[in-house]
């Protein structure tokens, strides 16, 4: 028997404030999320949705090293165009919250503290690498040497990004600090641990007995983790960036971000509704975590031990994780910018979003990873879209209005064929409903578009637009059916396609249809007024695909068109902030690509003062033997940082134009290396 749940928890993985939203976030995670939450609230069931950015961690840490700012002012950013950005795109969270809210602080705080009171931890001392010049402990991402396993120079401390062998920081041959870019030594800490290997009898029994229903790569996924044997995870961090540890003696360490994130759940519901026991405690509540594959061992074994361990909240009852989604047949990387990013989808095809979102849908990778490309975006925008389901509901639309005045017609003179078919339409609902309750989203879209399949078959063996000439009785009793269509279809699109379906339901004029409607063959009662048609989608031109593949390349030509705007004006600074900035004229004398990377160009420049190195992203736009003895603006004064491995000493200045063209700041007439440029 399945149990019946009085109420869900939806949440959606917390996404990171340390970059914009992408398309594989968006099929992986927020577009399945919002499907499922649009569906239930459809059958009027009590839903909470939640969300809220991730910004705790070392790659927040990371990003604001790498942009010169604090990581507040990364996370605010980020959190702000994240929130904006699923808000236009019609993910309907019920709340998106941040982890750094006080809520959270003192959520994930309490339950550190309780678990810590309940001795449910484990105290341990382990050495750790310091950097004695930075002063601080060193997380795995900040260490880089030589990879043991295969001699590359650049590996991380927590992976190898050229063989992909996981390491630990001690493997790495030649370690540096990629903060100061000095050698770290051995430091002994203080960490907090979960010890894992306690619960592991509790989650097989829950994982492997118990749900044997969730899907095949979530379980097993887990199945190998326990297989493997669980062992005690540290729950703390040497980082100045995160909820301290609530502990006496433990200044300087914050809590590990995968303990604090996924208590992020809890925090918003909180700040959701002061009823939020109700879903976090009460065994009626039915809780799902919708997440990406690499967030499955967080979710489905360290969270729940968590939980358990706590004592007082309930655990998952699915955690339907998919796939990856690629990108023109290679993986999405934000630091390749090989991706199609939420805001400038949404800005360059403004009312769009269903588009995507359908496109998104259809190439799911439930089960296995799967590819975006922009041909399959046009064409399936042109060949479903617009050929399927708009034409359906346009033809029956026009016609009604052009033959009986925008009235729905009686249906007086039907036949069997005609029976069979509006006997048809509530199994499509059926479908769709069989396939969302078992988190098949393409298969469940498909269902829908299958009921203006069937309409649009209907209307071809019917042919209104002949028979109108000879039997007006008839053709009215076949928009009729035609139009009961419609209406069914603007309720079951609707989880898929809500901006589509709101446009429906406007044109023919019944709002507030429920799910259990659907299927009925009498929505639109005779001579119901309907609104004047809309087209719902428009054709898709070969230029638009060509530019997306332009801009993924980055070959826009020089003298396109500005399509993206002139940046805003920046906040003012003072005259200090400015004459603090000691920008000098230099020039190049060498000149080659950073090997294994597209962007990255190392360049020695004679300053005057000196002759050092640089590291500039500018590889794609210059070739390497044109530059030695151009002379170049550079800020001398900008904090070395460590790139690739390679200390960068300096910031050459650069001109971006809005296509993306780079060229170099250059003094009009030669003057000698080292003038100040103020
Ligand atoms: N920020 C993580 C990621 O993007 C996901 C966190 S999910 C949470 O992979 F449960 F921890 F919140
Ligand atoms: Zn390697």
């Amino acid at each position: 028997m399945k149990k019946q749940f009085k109420r869900y928890l939806i949440t959606a993985a917390l996404p990171y404030a340390n970059g914009p939203i992408h398309i594989g976030h968006l099929a992986g995670v927020y577009v399945p999320a919002d499907i499922y939450v649009r569906y239930l609230r459809l059958r009027g069931v009590e839903v909470a949705f939640i969300c809220g950015s991730d910004e705790h961690g070392v790659p927040i840490t990371i990003k604001a090293r790498h942009e010169h700012v604090s990581p507040r002012d990364i996370v605010d950013k980020y959190h702000d165009m994240i929130r904006k950005a699923f808000e236009e795109f019609g993910i309907s969270f019920s709340i998106y919250s941040r982890t750094t809210s006080d809520m959270h602080y003192r959520t994930a705080s309490a339950i550190f503290r309780k678990l810590y009171d309940n001795n449910e931890f484990l105290e341990k001392n382990t050495s750790q690498y310091y950097d004695e010049e930075a002063k601080t402990f060193l997380a795995d991402r900040y260490i880089m040497g030589t990879c043991p396993k295969c001699g590359h120079e650049s590996a991380y401390g927590d992976q190898c990004e050229k063989c992909g062998t996981s390491l630990s920081p001690t493997e790495l041959i030649n370690p540096r600090s990629m903060i100061s870019g000095s050698k770290p030594v051995m430091r002994e800490t203080l960490h907090w641990y979960l010890p894992l290997d306690k619960y592991e009898p509790f989650l097989r029994q829950w994982i492997l007995e118990e749900n044997k229903q969730w899907k095949p790569n979530v379980y097993g996924q887990c199945k190998s983790w326990l297989d493997s044997g669980l062992q005690p995870r540290a729950v703390s961090r040497d980082l100045d960036w995160g909820i301290p540890v609530p502990v006496e003696g433990a200044e300087g360490k914050v809590l590990y971000v995968w303990f604090d994130a996924p208590i992020g759940y809890i925090s918003a519901t909180k700040e959701f509704t002061p009823g939020w026991e109700k879903y976090w405690k009460d065994r009626d509540t039915r809780l799902i975590h919708f997440i990406g594959k690499d967030n499955i061992v967080f979710h489905c074994i360290i969270f729940p031990a968590i939980l358990k361990a706590e004592g007082s909240y309930i655990l998952p009852d699915n955690v339907p994780a998919n796939e990856f989604l690629n990108l023109e047949g290679d993986k999405i990387s934000t630091s390749r910018n090989w991706a199609v990013w939420l805001h400038e989808y949404l800005s360059e095809f403004p009312g769009k979003q269903d588009v995507l979102r359908y496109v998104l849908c259809a190439t799911m990778p439930e089960t296995k990873d799967n590819d975006f490309t922009w041909k399959d975006f046009q064409s399936r925008n042109n060949n479903e879209l617009v050929a399927i389901l708009g034409n359906f509901v346009n033809r029956a639309l026009v016609l009604t209005h052009k033959y009986f005045g925008g009235r729905v017609p009686p249906r007086e003179k039907i036949g069997n064929a005609d029976l069979e078919v509006l006997a048809e339409i509530p199994k499509f609902r059926k479908l769709v409903e069989d396939n969302l309750e078992n988190f098949r989203f393409r298969e469940a879209m498909k269902s829908a578009m299958d009921l203006a399949r069937l309409g649009n078959k209907y209307l071809a063996d019917t042919e209104p637009w002949i028979t109108v000439k000879s039997d007006r009785e008839r053709t009215g009793s076949v928009l009729n059916i035609a139009l009961q269509i419609t209406a069914s279809l603007s309720v079951i699109i609707r989880p898929f396609l809500p901006f589509t379906a709101e446009k429906l339901e406007r044109i023919i004029n019944r709002p507030a249809l429920t799910w259990d409607d659907a299927g009925s063959p009498d929505l639109l009662q005779e001579g119901h007024i309907l609104n004047k048609p809309e087209l719902l989608f428009e054709k898709i031109g070969d230029e638009a695909v060509e530019h997306q593949l332009n801009k993924l390349h980055g070959s826009l030509p020089a003298q396109q068109p500005a399509d993206r705007t002139i940046r805003e004006q920046k906040r003012n600074i003072t005259y200090d902030d400015f004459s603090g900035m000691d920008i000098r004229t230099a020039t190049i004398t060498e000149a080659s690509k950073v090997p294994g990377t597209d962007k990255l160009m190392q360049l020695r420049v004679n300053t005057g003062m000196d002759t050092r190195t640089v590291v500039a992203g500018i590889a794609e736009f210059f070739e390497p033997e044109t530059l030695p003895g151009k002379q170049v603006c550079i800020l001398a004064n900008l904090e070395p940082r460590t790139i690739k491995g390679i200390q960068s000493q300096g910031l050459l200045l650069l001109a971006e134009d809005q296509t993306g063209k780079l060229v170099f700041v250059t003094p009009e007439d030669k003057v000698s290396d080292g003038a100040e440029v103020k």
